[in-house]
C-alpha cells in the first residue's frame, strides 16, 4: 500500500514564470510581455522581463532541483522563443536554450515532463486573431511537431495545454491576458479551436514521440462531499460533472470533450446559438486516447448532506493561503477519486501547491510551516485515494520556487525555494526540505 514504487516525484513550473530574458536572443514577446504593461493590469506593474532570470541560471536551479531529491521536473516552451512569429521562422538560440536545459535535467536523472504551451502565447498570432483565427489549431500543431520532433529523442512525457479555462477564460472573466472580456460566442469559439490545438498536438506526440505518454492539465475548483455518507458523496459527484452555464471557466467543459468527446449537453442547450461551429470529425479529433489525467488541483468547493454548497458550508475554519484559498485536502483526495472514476485514467497531479507569506528570518532560513501542512496533508489525501485503488502516478509541487504570478505578480509566493528577486538569490524552504525527506521516503513519513 502506499505509493507505487515508481511514482514520480516532481515540482513545476512555466516558461514566462520563470525565465525572465523576455527580449534576449531572438525572442519575440508574448501576449503577457506586452499585456502586463497595460496599466493596472498587474499587481505594482510588474512584469515577466526578468522572473527568476532560470535562462541564465537554469544550472543552478537544475542543482536545487537535484538539492531538493526530485525525480521529475515539469517545464513548458516558450511559443514566441523558439518561434518568434508563432509560425514559420526558427530561433535556434531559443531552441538551443532547451537543448541546454534538458540535457542538464537528464545529466542530473531528472525526468523532464515537457508542457507545449502555458499560456504565453506570441504576440504576432494573438495580432491575426489568437484562438479565434480558424486556422490557430494549425499554428499550434505546427509549433508542436516542431518541439516533439526537437525533443522528443529525450522527452518521454508531454503535456499539451495547460489551464485552457485560464487562458481562454481570461476573454471570459477579464482577469488574465489581454485583460478584457469578449461575447460569449466568441470566447466558445476561441475555446473549441483550443481543444482542436490539444488534438492536433496529440498527433504530433503520437506521430514523431512513438512510446511517449500524453497528456492534458485541466484546471478548477472541484465540488467534493463534506462527509462521506454515499448520498452526500453521489451529491458532490453529480455537481462536479454538471454544467449548466456554457461558461468556459468550469471543468466539464473541457473535461468532457477531451475524455469523453462531447460537451455537456446542459452546456450546449444553455448556449444556443453562441455554441462554436463543430466540425465532423472535431470531437473524436479532440477526444483522443490519452495515456494520464493531468489535474492541477489546488482546493474544492465543499458541498452539504443538504445540497448547499460553497463557503457558507465551511464550517471547519479552513486555513487559507495567501490567495485565500482554503486547505482542503478532502477535496484532493475526491478530486483524484471522481477523476478516475470518470474518466479511467490513472492521474497524475500536474500542480499543487500553497501561496504563503514567505519570508527569510533573522537565521537565513525560510520557515514556512503552513506549506509543510499543505504537502503533508495533501499527499495523505493523495495516498488514501491510491490505497483505495485509484492508480496515481505522480505529483508535481506548484512550484519548483517562487515566480511570476500572473496578474498577482510576485505578490504571491507559491516556491519551494524562496526568490529573491533583487539579487535572485535561491533559498531553498523548510517545506523543501521536508519535501526532500518525503521523496526519500516515497512518501512514508508524512
Ligand atoms: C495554475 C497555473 O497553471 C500556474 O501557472 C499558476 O501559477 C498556478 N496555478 C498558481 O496559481
Amino acid at each position: 500500500m502506499g505509493f507505487c514504487k515508481d511514482f514520480v516525484w516532481g515540482a513545476a513550473s512555466a516558461a514566462i514564470q520563470i525565465e525572465g530574458a523576455a527580449y534576449e536572443d531572438g525572442k519575440a514577446p508574448s501576449l503577457w510581455d506586452v499585456y502586463a504593461r497595460y496599466p493596472g493590469a498587474v499587481y505594482r506593474g510588474q512584469n515577466a522581463d526578468t522572473a527568476c532570470d532560470h535562462y541564465h541560471r537554469f544550472q543552478e536551479d537544475v542543482a536545487l532541483m537535484k538539492r531538493m531529491g526530485l525525480t521529475a521536473y515539469r517545464y513548458s516552451i516558450s511559443w514566441p522563443r523558439v518561434l518568434p512569429q508563432g509560425t514559420g521562422e526558427v530561433n535556434q538560440k531559443g531552441l538551443d536554450f532547451y537543448d541546454r536545459l534538458l540535457d542538464a535535467l537528464l545529466e542530473a536523472g531528472i525526468e523532464p515532463y515537457l508542457t507545449l504551451f502555458h499560456w504565453d502565447y506570441p504576440y504576432a498570432l494573438y495580432q491575426k486573431g489568437g484562438w479565434m483565427n480558424p486556422d490557430s489549431s494549425d499554428w499550434f500543431a505546427a509549433y508542436a511537431d516542431r518541439i516533439t520532433r526537437r525533443y522528443g529523442d529525450r522527452v518521454k512525457h508531454f503535456i499539451t495545454i495547460n489551464e485552457p479555462e485560464c487562458f481562454v477564460g481570461a476573454f471570459e472573466s477579464g482577469d488574465l491576458a489581454p485583460f478584457y472580456r469578449v461575447h460569449r460566442r466568441d470566447y466558445l469559439q476561441m475555446a473549441h479551436n483550443a481543444l482542436l490545438g490539444h488534438g492536433k498536438a496529440v498527433q504530433a506526440v503520437r506521430a514523431n514521440c512513438p512510446g511517449a505518454a500524453c497528456g492534458f492539465a485541466a484546471t478548477n475548483w472541484l465540488k467534493y462531499p463534506i462527509t462521506d455518507e454515499p448520498e452526500n458523496v453521489e451529491l458532490a459527484r453529480k455537481r462536479c460533472f454538471e454544467l449548466n452555464e456554457p461558461t468556459v471557466t468550469s471543468f466539464p467543459w473541457w473535461t468532457e470533450a477531451v475524455y469523453l468527446g462531447r460537451y455537456p449537453a446542459a452546456a450546449v442547450a444553455a448556449a444556443g446559438p453562441d455554441m462554436p461551429v463543430i466540425g465532423q470529425n472535431d470531437m473524436a479529433l479532440i477526444s483522443q486516447p490519452l495515456d494520464f489525467f493531468g489535474m492541477n488541483h489546488y482546493t474544492g468547493i465543499p458541498v452539504a448532506p443538504d445540497g448547499t454548497q460553497g463557503d457558507p458550508v465551511f464550517s471547519d475554519n479552513a486555513p487559507r493561503s495567501t490567495y485565500d484559498w482554503p486547505l482542503q485536502p478532502r477535496a484532493f483526495y475526491y478530486a483524484a477519486k471522481f477523476m478516475y472514476e470518470r474518466y479511467g485514467l490513472p492521474i497524475l497531479v500536474t500542480e499543487n501547491g500553497y501561496s504563503g507569506n514567505d519570508l527569510v528570518s533573522a537565521d537565513g532560513k525560510v520557515h514556512d510551516a503552513y506549506r509543510i501542512e499543505q504537502l503533508s496533508s495533501y499527499l495523505k489525501a493523495l495516498r488514501r485515494a491510491a490505497d483505495e485503488g485509484v492508480p496515481v502516478l505522480g505529483y508535481f509541487h506548484w512550484a519548483l520556487m517562487d515566480n511570476f504570478e500572473w496578474a498577482q505578480g510576485y505578490g504571491k509566493r507559491f516556491g519551494l525555494a524562496y526568490v529573491n528577486f533583487d539579487t535572485q538569490e535561491r533559498i531553498l524552504k523548510d517545506s523543501g526540505t521536508y519535501y526532500r525527506k518525503v521523496i526519500e521516503s516515497n512518501g512514508e513519513i508524512l
